[in-house]
């Protein structure tokens, strides 16, 4: 591995983020040599607490992600924590934390490099941006690297994201803003572009003359547990389409890239996303389903869970159609849903093509059952894998036929050792690789889409809840994809 030398200032350093993810994940960043001596990490928020206290609470969360807390390793990881307790409205306090800073620049030779995670509520990000930079934290040395790592969300319609990244713009060029997508640290999602354009087989057939629909699906199967503050602000739709679901179509959607470099992919990934259909009234009431969920056995219904208003309209199920634009994609519809409290937890897509164009075996054999369409599937999570559904010959004298799998499956030991989202993508944000983030323009044409649909949905009551839990969503979302005489792939 190769070492990189840089700070790394957390803010929202005491979050529940910072010690589930990114702290173990820049542990596992250590123990594999691309940190080392080269390091430090300032943790702040606006707790008071030293740094030894700061260490403890970082060691403890490794062992709660499966550390040996003894170990030496620990100990000399945890060394390079420090904690600065500071409030992001307090423009002077600046001063205090670029002391700091610079303190430990010289003592670990940073040289300069730094890393300023934005890992708290997205209303400061602006100020916290702007005094960086106005406060003399960013570094002015000669060839050192600045990068601003965000959290979703990114604003909450486009006038908003428009105005942050406006912000974050007057401190940080693009090159450096490092917007976090987690479904892009996932191994099978950066998987679409090895499938895609490294098999003849698959690209080849990749278009609307041999794909009928394509579909994502991102299920769960909890609810809104103790978030709500913040989800019934948002819901299904801004929480996940805007964000994870454009992504992972785009990767699906987009042409060739040029070559495998962050600027070739996203300008395709760009270029999907401006074919996108921006749908107009009527075209977003009728390719998008809402769901909220009702109550199961002792468990309350969405609007009953804590912190929600008995009335809420919030949406935690969207199924929608999504068309393209364009050569490659025209009368080829991306069917995607996702919602909470499903019947399970995956996350996977099926690629559907077209059935053959004669059926030579259904004549003069009546018998013959016809022929399935060939599926891919892309299986995300929680087990990671391609599954094929060829038609073949059932295994007797007669000659019927019968759809049948050719499945690849990351087995367990592999998969264990498969890196989390987030040690892929602060390994990314050190190499300077943007290629798993969200650029500005492609955050944007997604949100474009998406207004649309919030602009209708907010003219109209929902009728809520309709939705069982522990199913696939409310009839609605059959109905979308039958009206077009096709089916969910997965289904109960
Ligand atoms: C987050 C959403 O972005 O993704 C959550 O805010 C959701 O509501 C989560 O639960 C799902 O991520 P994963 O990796 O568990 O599929």
């Amino acid at each position: 591995a190769t070492e990189r030398t840089a700070l790394f200032l957390f803010f929202g350093g005491t979050g529940d983020l910072a010690y589930r993810k990114l702290y173990p994940s820049l542990f596992n960043l250590y123990r594999k040599g691309n940190l080392r001596t080269h390091f430090a990490v300032v943790g702040t928020s606006r707790q008071a607490m030293d740094h030894e206290k700061f260490r403890t609470a970082v060691k403890k969360s490794l062992a709660d992600t499966g550390n040996r807390v003894e170990s030496k390793e620990v100990t000399d990881f945890a060394s390079h924590f420090y904690y600065q307790a500071h409030d992001v409205t307090d423009t002077a306090h600046y001063a205090v934390v670029k002391d700091l800073l610079d303190k430990l620049d010289k003592k670990y030779k940073l040289q300069g490099n730094r890393i300023f995670y934005l890992s708290m509520a997205p209303q400061f990000f602006g100020t916290i941006a702007h005094d960086l930079k106005t406060q003399g934290l960013m570094s002015t040395n000669k060839g050192a690297f600045n990068r601003l790592v965000i959290e979703k969300p990114f604003g909450r319609d486009y006038d908003s994201a428009k105005q942050l990244n406006d912000a974050l713009s007057e401190s940080f060029d693009e090159n450096q803003i490092f917007r976090i997508d987690h479904y892009l640290g996932k191994e099978m999602i950066q998987n679409i572009e090895a499938i895609r354009f490294g098999n003849t087989l698959v690209e080849s057939l990749w278009n609307n003359r041999y794909i009928d629909n394509i579909q994502v699906t991102l299920s769960e199967k909890l609810g809104v547990e103790e978030r709500a503050s913040y989800y019934d602000n948002s819901g299904a739709l801004r929480d996940m389409v805007q964000n994870h679901i454009m992504q992972i179509v785009s990767l699906l959607a987009m042409e060739q890239p040029v070559a495998f470099t962050d600027t070739d992919i996203r300008a395709e990934k760009v270029k999907a996303l401006r074919s996108l259909r921006v749908y107009n009234v009527a075209a977003a009431a009728t390719n998008f389903v809402r769901g909220q969920y009702g109550a199961i056995d002792d468990q309350p219904d969405y609007r009953h869970e804590d912190n929600v208003p008995n009335d809420s309209t919030t949406e935690t199920f969207v199924a929608g159609k999504l068309l393209f634009d364009n050569y490659r994609w025209s009368g080829t519809p991306f069917y995607v849903r996702t919602g909470k409290m499903l019947a399970d937890k995956f996350t996977r897509v099926d690629v559907v093509f077209k059935r053959p164009l004669v059926d030579i075996f259904a004549f003069p054999q009546s018998k013959s059952t016809p022929l399935a369409a060939n599926v891919l599937t892309i299986f995300v999570e929680p087990h990671a894998g391609f599954s094929l559904q060829l038609n073949a010959k059932t295994n007797d004298t007669g000659f019927q036929t019968e759809p049948i799998k050719l499945d690849y499956l990351v087995d367990a030991q592999k998969s264990k050792k498969t890196p989390e989202p987030y040690e892929r993508l602060l390994h990314d944000v050190l190499k300077g690789d943007g290629t798993n983030f969200s650029s500005w323009p492609e955050v944007a044409y997604a949100w474009k889409f998406v207004d649309q649909i919030r602009r209708v949905w907010d003219l109209q009551e929902p009728n809520f809840p309709n939705y069982t839990p522990h199913s696939m969503g409310p009839a609605s979302a059959e109905e979308l994809i039958q009206r077009d005489h096709r089916e969910w792939i997965y289904r109960l």
